[in-house]
């Protein structure tokens, strides 16, 4: 048997709606890449995700084509891993079909991100926004998923995997594996740098809120100075300085120190060197990152021949899962 196939299998994804963040970085990408020599991971770029909402055409091509281009940068092989582009994959708008009609309407109406964004979008809220979950709950059945790496804002979609996923096999018999989240222990909830005890997210309309993967040093370092944080004027991590609390989880992930280490690192001392510390760390990160994805999505070709090779190795898998689907839910198959 080949190495692969011994392997656990990881699918992950991240939306093309929007410029990705630090948040999106440090909990999700950065972890991706500890996780691709000892998993089998299929990394996709959710565009069908991203269409729940209002997207203009040419950004999303735009986007889509950037995002891969910044996980190939951010370290993930694509020699080692599938990188894929989801709607390249037909079996996962079949599937979610499916999957739609084994889940509760009360079920989606519980989700806390439609709550928030409906309410963001007031009138204009799509069927597509509703029924967002069950595309994510296909995404990850399709490939037997054994681990799902995201930051904590996507635990619930995830346990509605697991209902989902566990009410298919009591029904129609074994089908899916049930797959676990892998929840970081820190940097799986970045705050946004005005109103830290809120997330920082791409769709904010403040852009001093979040920093971009692919913003330049010089805006990191104005955001960072600009950031939020208290008149107590001690770097300590605790609830009462949410601000503070969150530039030292940046700061602890990026440099691989303990949050004592960083208390007694500036004992003593204001916000100032600290706050540069961390537009430095965090600017050290990125900006090999940004160098290469500038290289790679002028190289078309090149990330052609990543996405078709992705997509043709992800229909593989994802059809025998849905194949299997259909079979049990009654479908008549057909000789292909
Ligand atoms: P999305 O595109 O909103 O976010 C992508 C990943 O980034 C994480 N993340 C954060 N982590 C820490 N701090 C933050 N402030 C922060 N903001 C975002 C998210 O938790 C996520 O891991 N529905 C998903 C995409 C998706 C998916 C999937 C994920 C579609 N199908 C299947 C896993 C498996 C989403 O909207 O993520």
């Amino acid at each position: 048997m080949e190495q692969t196939e011994q392997k656990k299998v990881i699918f992950s994804g991240i939306q093309p709606s929007g410029e990705l963040t630090l948040g999106n970085y440090l909990g999700a990408l950065k972890n991706w890449v500890k996780l691709q020599d000892q998993y089998d991971c299929y990394y996709c770029i959710v565009d069908m995700h991203a269409i729940t909402v209002k997207q203009e055409p040419k950004d999303l091509r735009r986007r889509t084509l950037e995002v891969l281009s910044i996980y190939i940068a951010a370290g993930i092989d694509p020699e080692k891993n599938t990188l894929f582009i989801q709607s390249h994959v037909p079996a996962h708008a079949e599937a979610a079909w499916l999957l739609n009609c084994n889940t509760y309407m009360g079920e989606l109406s519980r989700m806390t991100q439609f709550k928030d964004k409906s309410q963001r979008y007031g009138n204009n809220i799509s069927a597509g926004l509703f029924n967002y979950p069950v595309l994510m709950v296909a995404d990850i059945l399709l490939y037997q998923a054994d681990l799902v790496p995201v930051g904590v804002d996507q635990k619930q979609h995830l346990e509605l995997t697991r209902d989902v996923a566990e009410r298919f096999n009591n029904t129609y018999s074994e089908t899916f594996k049930i797959p676990e989240p892998y929840i970081p222990e820190a940097g799986a909830k970045i705050m946004d740098l005005q109103e830290p005890t809120k997330k920082m997210s791409k769709s904010s309309d403040n852009p001093n809120s979040y920093i971009l993967i692919m913003d330049p040093p010089e805006v990191i370092r104005k955001k960072v100075s600009r950031a939020v944080t208290d008149s107590l004027g001690v770097v300590k991590y605790n609830d009462e300085q949410p601000g503070v609390k969150n530039l030292m989880t940046i700061l602890s992930v990026i440099k691989g120190k303990t949050i004592q280490e960083i208390e007694k690192e500036y004992e003593g001392q204001g916000y100032a060197q600290f706050k540069k510390d961390v537009a430095e760390a965090i600017v050290g990160e990125l900006e090999p990152i940004q160098k290469k994805v500038k290289d790679l999505v002028a190289n078309k070709e090149y990330l052609e021949s990543i996405y078709k090779k992705g997509a043709e190795k992800a229909s593989y898998v994802a059809n025998k899962t849905l194949r299997k689907m259909q079979k049990k839910i009654g479908f008549i198959p057909v000789s292909r």
